[in-house]
């Protein structure tokens, strides 16, 4: 049976994620693979996560495995709550709810406000899931820059002057993925007086920012939002364990009214057991300490990818220098095709993201290209730079 007539045309152009592609890729060999998104995965909680979720069946098995509410449950919400008011997140005229990762948030924002052919300004590179997801409502991709000091300013404007049903901008504020770059402050308000001015939303996704290995905190757009214009997306991904599927979403009550009702389409809630597995942990253990070793983890291992790349690329390719996250990005010589180089590196066993696959345009050829630090050992990203060095040298 020919099914590709039947298939809707809002999903029938959409590619599959090339990085879950490539995870399949790897799954079938010893790759060396830079490609990841993760933390250090040793270190998420396992045995304790296990003891919390045996207590849980045990003592609470009925509560667990019935249906909840869509909001969330009310005590990790009121967790998600109190951590965001440290960080001055979160107004009387917002709401807090928990999805199904920071994925399900980003993608109910969009369910909820993307008319077909609304206008959403992403960052050029951005992450995969969240193009994907507005691709899927038919949204039109408006690309700015990403500069060493985040999104370009001048091209947010620029886009926005000219053109009209902007609905918001989407932009991952700190060791933001791909290029491990982080918004400065000063540019983070004047985004928001942008937004103003032009009478858009942003979505502030920010599911990296507290694996900070270096500098000081910076403070969230959002905590600068008076009046609802910014919807704030978090997640237990890269702290906690990304598995477990729990994330959130902050934004005003008008907006929330009708993601809750999109949520409830979607997947009724998130699985209460991992929302309560995600509340005991906190409640029960060191999950600051934990956050605070596993950015540790996160800037040794950094160190030793930039050392890597100094002992074994070639000049001509620059690349990110983090205070915080789980990415690189690497820049070659224009002209250069790094899909062409991917090709041949996991033939020699490197795994990378190509750069292409991070834009709103995935065709057009990039010359750039994600690694990702975490995921292996020192030593493997040592081996690994070296092989992937001499790969890239052959282009440069
Ligand atoms: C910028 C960004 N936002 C959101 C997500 C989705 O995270 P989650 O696992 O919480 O759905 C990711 C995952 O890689 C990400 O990099």
């Amino acid at each position: 049976m020919e099914y590709s007539n039947l298939l809707s045309e809002r999903v029938k152009s959409l590619k599959a994620s090339a990085i879950r592609e490539i995870f399949k890729m790897l799954g079938k060999s010893n790759i060396i693979s830079f490609a990841g998104g993760i933390p250090s995965p040793e270190l998420f909680p396992a045995k304790e996560l296990g003891k919390i979720a045996d207590g849980i069946l045990e003592k609470n098995g009925a509560k667990a495995l019935i249906y909840g509410i869509t909001e969330g449950y009310a005590p990790l919400i009121e967790i998600v709550e109190k951590r965001n008011a440290q960080k001055n997140v979160g107004k009387d005229f917002d709401q807090t709810i928990i999805t199904t990762g920071a994925q399900q948030a980003i993608d109910l924002v969009g369910k909820a406000l993307l008319n077909e052919g609304d206008g959403v300004i992403v960052e050029a590179p951005s992450f995969i899931g969240a193009l994907n997801s507005f691709r899927s409502y038919n949204a039109r991709l408006f690309e700015a820059e990403v500069k060493e000091d985040g999104i370009d300013l001048e091209q947010v404007e620029n886009i926005l002057k000219t053109e009209k049903n902007i609905k918001f901008i989407y932009t991952i504020t700190t060791f933001q993925n791909p290029t491990g770059i982080t918004l400065s402050l000063e540019k983070r308000k004047k985004l928001l007086e942008i937004a103003k001015k032009y009478n858009c939303l942003i979505l502030e996704d920010n599911p990296y920012g507290e694996l900070r290995f270096r500098g000081e905190d910076v403070a969230a757009i959002k905590s600068f939002d008076d009046e609802g214009r910014v919807m704030y997306v978090g997640s237990f991904s890269k702290t906690l364990s990304p598995g477990m599927r729990v994330g959130f979403l902050t934004c005003h009550k008008d907006i929330m009214d009708r993601v809750v009702v999109v949520k409830q389409v979607n997947d009724v809630h998130t699985p209460l057991l991992n929302q309560m597995m995600v509340t005991d942990y906190i409640n029960n253990y060191d999950f600051d300490e934990h956050i605070k070793i596993s950015a540790q983890k996160c800037g040794e291992k950094c160190a030793a990818m930039l050392d890597g790349a100094k002992k074994y690329f070639p000049d001509s390719v620059s690349l990110t220098n983090p205070d915080g996250g789980i990415f690189l990005w690497c820049t070659m010589p224009e002209g250069i095709d790094t899909g062409k180089i991917f090709e041949k590196a996991v033939e020699k066993g490197i795994a990378f993201v190509p750069g292409r696959t991070c834009m709103a345009d995935i065709d057009k050829v990039s010359n750039c290209f994600r690694l990702n630090y975490t995921t292996v050992s020192n030593e493997k990203i040592d081996e690994g730079m070296k092989i992937l060095g001499e790969i890239l040298k052959e282009y440069v």
